[in-house]
């Protein structure tokens, strides 16, 4: 049976998966309202793998005899700047997990539970994954934002060329 003190860690990251579901929905009506629907569907597949995150949790502390107990969800931010900063935000919360997951992981280790281990260990290497998507997302982000500022500059050069 799952003992208290990882049961509460487990309902805690229960509630962090469904914010982050929460969040990245957000961020899919933040694209649909700027005409992005790839940006909107990227988001959305996030939405609902991060449910399914919540799922695998919930699912866990029932098998092991334990008591889901839901919290409140905050609100997430529903206005951003650019996409730039929505996708360097994703990276962001994304590195926010990973360390509350390796947090529930050293609990594991500390209370001798062996299951929740295992099952952690798949989170881990989720989360690797989930942080190069989004960093690579930022990078090819940040490429077309450097593209635009030297069309820029070529465009400035170019109002100074005279007639003959
Ligand atoms: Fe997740
Ligand atoms: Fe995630």
């Amino acid at each position: 049976m799952i003992g208290k003190t990882m049961q509460d860690a487990m309902n805690d990251q229960i509630n962090k998966e469904l914010f982050s579901s929460y969040l990245y929905l957000s961020m899919a009506a933040y694209f649909e309202d700027r005409n992005l629907p790839g940006f909107a569907n990227w988001m959305r597949v996030q939405a609902d793998e991060e449910r399914e995150h919540a799922m695998k949790i919930y699912d866990f502390i029932l098998e092991r005899g334990g008591k889901v107990a839901l919290k409140a969800i905050d609100a997430p931010k529903t206005e951003w700047n650019s996409t730039l900063e929505v996708a360097e935000e994703v990276a962001a919360h994304e590195g926010k997990v990973t360390a509350s997951i390796h947090a529930l992981y050293e609990l594991a280790l500390k209370e001798k539970d062996y299951p929740a281990q295992v099952m952690l260990q798949w989170f881990i290497s989720e989360q690797v994954e989930e942080e190069k998507n989004a960093a690579e997302i930022v990078a090819s982000l940040k490429m077309i934002e450097a593209h635009e500022t030297a069309v820029l500059q070529l465009d400035h050069r170019l109002s100074k060329r005279k007639g003959e």
